[in-house]
C-alpha cells in the first residue's frame, strides 16, 4: 500500500495512448480535496492521442515517448519520473507493455484499469470476446500492475448485467462509465482513504 505522508498529494503520472476519457476523470477526481493524489504528468506513446487535449486544457505537463524503441526509451521515461519526483502511476487506457525492470523500479506503486472482470478477458477486445461467449455480465477492473499481463493484485471491481439487445458500442459506453467511478474509489482505497 502506499503510505501518504502528512497532507501532501502523491505526485502522480497518468500513462494514455487514445481518448482519455478516464484521464479527464482522473483530473477532476485529483483536483478535488479528498483526492490522495495529484497529477503532475501525462505520458503518452502517440503524439495523437485525444487525452492529451485534457492535460492541455488542464495545464498538466505533457510528454510524448516513442515507445518502439523500449529499453533505451523507457531509461529516458524513468528519469523524467523522476525529474518530476512522480511516485505512483496510473494506466488509463495505455497500450504498450511496459518492462519488467521499469516495473520493479515502481513496485507496487503502479495501477491500471481494464474492461474485463480479471482475471476473466485479459488483454484486447474484451468486449466482443465477452459478447461472442454470451456471458450474462462484463465489467471493469482496478489492479497494481506486476510484470505478467492484467495480472496484478485487484484492487476493485464493478460489474455490469448485458443487456439482451448489447452492442460492442453499448457495452463499451456502460462499462466506461463505471471505469470512471472506480478508478478514484480504487486508488481512495490504496491509500486507505
Ligand atoms: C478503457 O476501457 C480502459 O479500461 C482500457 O482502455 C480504455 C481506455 O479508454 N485499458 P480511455 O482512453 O480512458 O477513454
Amino acid at each position: 500500500m502506499v503510505k501518504l505522508i502528512g497532507y501532501k498529494k502523491v505526485k502522480t503520472a497518468v500513462f494514455i495512448s487514445g481518448t482519455g476519457s478516464n484521464l479527464k476523470s482522473l483530473i477532476k477526481f485529483s483536483k478535488t480535496s479528498r483526492s490522495p493524489i495529484s497529477i503532475e504528468l501525462i505520458v503518452s506513446n502517440n503524439p495523437k492521442a485525444k487525452g492529451l487535449n485534457y492535460g492541455r486544457i488542464s495545464k498538466i505537463r505533457r510528454k510524448i515517448f516513442n515507445f518502439e524503441k523500449k529499453n533505451r526509451i523507457e531509461n529516458k521515461v524513468l528519469s523524467t519520473l523522476k525529474k518530476y519526483n512522480i511516485k505512483v502511476i496510473l494506466l488509463a487506457g495505455f497500450m504498450k507493455i511496459l518492462s519488467k525492470k521499469f516495473i520493479q523500479n515502481f513496485k507496487g506503486k503502479i495501477l491500471n484499469i481494464h474492461p474485463s472482470l480479471l482475471p476473466k478477458y485479459k488483454g484486447l477486445n474484451t468486449h466482443q470476446r465477452v459478447l461472442s461467449n454470451n456471458e450474462k455480465y462484463s465489467g471493469c477492473t482496478v489492479h497494481f500492475v506486476d510484470t505478467k499481463l492484467d495480472s496484478g493484485k485487484i484492487i476493485l471491481q464493478k460489474k455490469v448485467k448485458i443487456s439482451i439487445n448489447e452492442t460492442k458500442k453499448s457495452l463499451t459506453k456502460k462499462v466506461l462509465a463505471q471505469e470512471h467511478k472506480l478508478y478514484p474509489k480504487a486508488i481512495l482505497k490504496v491509500f486507505n482513504l
